[in-house]
C-alpha cells in the first residue's frame, strides 16, 4: 500500500450540523497539555444517553463465580479490565466491545501490510512453530494458523479471552510477558507482537527474551502504533478533541509507568539491536481515521480505522483518562467532542504504524 493519504476531493459531510471548532479558551492546561474537563463541558453538545451500564466512581474487584485467579477481573466504571496479577496490568479494556474492536483493527493492520499476516520473509517449511505474544482475542493467530498449517502456534495473554475453537496446531496460554518466558530456549522460528504498547515496563528485556525463545535463523516482526493524531493538511488542533488523544495516551502512560510513544522513540528497532537481532527492517504506513484518502485501498483502510475506533471509544481511553483523575461522566463528555470531530472528517486524520522484523543470527 502507498503511503500517500490525499484527501478526497471533497471531504465527508458532517454529520453533525455544528462546527467543531473550539472557540478561544482561558481554562489552564493541566500537566501534558490536557485540557481540564471542564473544557469539554462548556462546548456546545448535546450528549445521548446512549444506555451504557451503570456508573460506578471506583475500581472494583469482580469475584461473583469465580474459580481462577486470571478470571478475577476489574470493574471499572462498568467496564470489564483484566485484574492485576504479578506485573500485569493492562490499560484496555478485555470486553466483548473492546474484543469486537480488535478484530477490527486485525482487519485494519492486515490490509495496511498489504493483506499479510507478517512481513518478515518466511518460508513455510522453515517455520515449524511460531508464538504471538499478547495475543488478545487470537485473530492474528488463528489466521496465521490457517495459513501455516503444519505449524505449531502458540498465542500468549493475560487474559483468557481467546475462542476455544481454533486451528488443531493452535494453542493459547496465560503467560505474562513482562516476567522470564517459560518456553524453551530456540524453539520458536518466529514470533510475532502487536500493538503491546502502553503494556510493556521495558522493551530491551522483552526483546531480550523474545532472543532467547527463537531459534537460529528465526525471526522476531513487532507492529506498534503511535497513540497521537496527525494531519498532512490542516494539522491537528491542540485544544481539538483529536489533539487531546495522545496526550492522555503519553500523560495516564507516565503514571503507569508505561511508554505510549514506542514509535516516536524508536523502541523496536533499539531494542531488538540491543538483543542481537540482525538483517533488521523496517515498514512505516499511516493509518487514516475517515473515508477522506483518494486513493481506494486507503480509502478502506480509513473507514476500518474510523470503525475501529468508534467500536470501542471508552475502552480505549476510559482506563487511561481515569488515572489522571477524569470520572466516567467526563470522559464520556470528551468522547462525544471526539466522535464529533472524528465524523465531521474535516481535519483528514491519521496515525502513523511501524513494523519492524528482526533475524537472531544463524549459530547464535
Ligand atoms: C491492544 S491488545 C493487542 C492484541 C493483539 N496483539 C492484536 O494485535 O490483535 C494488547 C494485548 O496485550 C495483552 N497484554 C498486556 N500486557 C500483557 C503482558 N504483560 N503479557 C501478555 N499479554 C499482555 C492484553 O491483555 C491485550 O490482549
Amino acid at each position: 500500500m502507498t503511503d500517500e493519504t490525499t484527501p478526497a476531493a471533497s471531504p465527508p459531510g458532517p454529520q453533525s450540523p455544528a462546527k467543531p471548532e473550539s472557540p478561544p479558551r482561558s481554562e489552564p492546561v493541566g500537566p501534558g497539555g490536557i485540557l481540564p474537563a471542564e473544557h469539554w463541558a462548556q462546548q456546545e453538545l448535546v450528549v445521548a444517553d446512549d444506555g451504557e451500564s451503570a456508573l460506578g466512581e471506583s475500581v472494583v474487584s469482580s469475584t461473583a463465580s469465580i474459580t481462577s485467579s486470571v478470571l478475577n477481573y476489574r470493574m471499572l466504571h462498568g467496564r470489564r479490565y483484566h485484574s492485576e496479577i504479578g506485573h500485569a496490568s493492562y490499560w484496555g479494556s478485555n470486553d466483548e466491545a473492546q474484543s469486537e474492536s480488535l478484530d477490527l483493527n486485525h482487519l485494519a493492520m492486515t490490509l495496511a501490510c498489504g493483506q499479510k499476516l507478517y512481513l518478515a520473509p518466511l518460508e513455510e517449511d522453515k517455520v515449524h512453530r511460531a508464538l504471538d505474544i499478547g495475543t488478545g482475542t487470537g485473530i492474528w493467530a488463528i489466521d496465521f494458523a490457517d495459513e501455516f498449517p503444519k505449524t505449531e502456534v502458540i498465542g500468549t495473554d493475560i487474559s483468557p479471552i481467546q475462542p476455544t475453537w481454533v486451528p488443531p496446531l493452535l494453542k493459547f496460554e496465560i503467560e505474562d510477558c513482562t516476567l522470564n518466558w517459560t518456553f524453551a530456549p530456540d524453539s520458536f522460528d518466529y514470533i510475532h507482537m502487536r500493538w503491546l504498547l502502553g503494556s510493556i515496563t521495558d522493551w530491551t528485556a522483552l526483546f531480550a527474551e523474545a532472543y532467547k525463545a527463537c531459534s537460529p535463523g528465526g525471526w522476531v516482526e513487532s507492529l506498534e502504533p503511535s497513540c497521537q493524531f496527525q494531519s498532512d493538511h490542516t494539522g491537528i488542533p491542540d485544544d481539538s478533541a483529536l489533539g487531546q488523544w495522545g496526550k492522555f495516551f503519553i500523560e495516564g502512560g507516565k503514571k503507569i509507568g508505561q511508554s505510549f510513544t514506542v514509535l516516536e522513540d524508536n523502541i523496536q528497532r533499539k531494542a531488538m539491536e540491543a538483543a542481537g537481532f540482525v538483517d533488521i527492517q523496517e515498514f512505516q504506513f499511516k493509518v487514516p481515521i475517515g473515508p477522506w484518502p483518494k486513493d481506494p485501498q486507503l480509502n478502506e483502510l480509513g473507514v476500518l480505522g474510523q470503525a475501529v475506533l468508534e467500536s470501542d471509544i471508552e475502552g480505549y481511553i476510559l482506563f487511561i483518562a481515569n488515572t489522571i483523575g477524569w470520572s466516567r461522566p467526563e470522559i464520556q463528555v470528551y468522547i462525544a467532542h471526539l466522535r464529533r470531530e472524528v465524523r465531521f472528517g474535516n481535519h483528514y486524520p491519521y496515525y502513523r504504524a511501524k513494523v519492524v522484523w528482526g533475524r537472531k543470527p544463524d549459530g547464535a
